[in-house]
């Protein structure tokens, strides 16, 4: 899940296809990373029956997907995304797990007028995707919709992008992680106006009975694995774009330095790192 600091509006300073790249490596790390907290959150899930027909929209590069997969062992799941690479990577990692029968891809806007035809799913999931929407509320009237009676809408969001370093890090520029994220966070609330809306008061409003709110916190400490420094990595990077304009100098060379992977501050190198964050499902049903 975005997880990345970046986003589809607004800033675009690399090619299309690069931030896609990009993307799709921090969305597979994240789901590495994450899966096992990922899991205990589809767990929760409060479904009378086992789902046959599941949609992921915004799956990107399949995080949600696989882990439904493993849920409902007898579900079939259409991913939805505007990103046509996500999606490959998504049925390669699909197959790879044994499950590519079980999958099926769209491409396509969640903000055009119409949408594709998806069926009549007794489970939509929805992670770290909504937010991206031009009209939130306007894609859960859709779902509604969408959703046969009794069925349920899964909406993972979290509530900010995950932080890696101690908080007296680095030393030449302690805080460093925090100053980007409240640079990075003046950006979004000009670019990303529905991070961190009320999903709860959205539901309900579009018709939705809430039936279960859960927050798992996730804390991974110290040494880093390879993929919890490479996502780190990434994360910064994408960091970096966002929030670069509005850094000191000296707080722009600390956070290249960390960047730089053949620098001997290489964020790589380092042996503290660890993963903060939240996640928060808004299990809500169609009545
Ligand atoms: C932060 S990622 C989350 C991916 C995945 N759900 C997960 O949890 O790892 C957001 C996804 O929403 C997709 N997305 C953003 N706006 C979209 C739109 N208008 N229509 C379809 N997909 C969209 C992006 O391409 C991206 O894959």
């Amino acid at each position: 899940m975005s997880h990345s600091p970046h986003h589809s509006h607004g800033h675009e300073h690399a090619p299309a296809h690069e931030h896609d790249r990009d993307q799709a490596e921090i969305l597979d790390l994240d789901a590495e990373v994450l899966a096992g907290h990922l899991a205990s959150l589809a767990d929760r899930l409060p479904v009378t029956t086992a789902p046959r027909r599941i949609v992921d929209l915004g799956a990107g590069t399949g995080a949600g997907t696989l882990a439904l997969l493993r849920r409902f062992p007898g579900a079939e799941v259409t991913a939805v995304d505007v990103s046509a690479p996500h999606l490959h990577r998504l049925r390669e990692k699909a197959a790879e797990a044994g499950a590519a029968g079980r999958v099926r891809v769209v491409r396509a806007d969640l903000d055009a007028d119409r949408w594709p035809e998806f069926g009549t799913p007794e489970l939509v999931w929805a992670s770290a995707s909504l937010h991206h929407m031009a009209d939130p509320a306007a894609a859960l009237r859709r779902v509604h919709g969408l959703l046969a009676p009794g069925g349920l809408l899964a909406v993972v969001e979290l509530a900010g992008f995950p932080r890696f370093l101690p908080a007296d890090a680095p030393s030449e520029a302690p805080g460093l992680e925090e100053r980007c994220h409240a640079a990075l966070d003046r950006h979004h609330a000009e670019h990303v106006p529905h991070r961190g809306d009320d999903w709860g008061a959205a539901l309900t409003a579009a018709g939705f009975t809430v039936e279960a709110e859960h927050t798992v916190t996730v804390d991974i400490g110290p040494p880093p694995t390879d993929a919890v420094a490479r996502y780190a990595l990434g994360s910064l990077r994408r960091l970096r774009e966002g929030a670069a304009s509005a850094l000191t100098p000296t707080d722009l060379a600390a956070l290249d330095r960390l960047l730089d992977t053949g620098s001997p501050q290489s964020i790589l190198r380092r042996t503290d790192l660890g993963v903060r964050t939240e996640r928060t499902l808004w299990a809500a049903r169609r009545p």
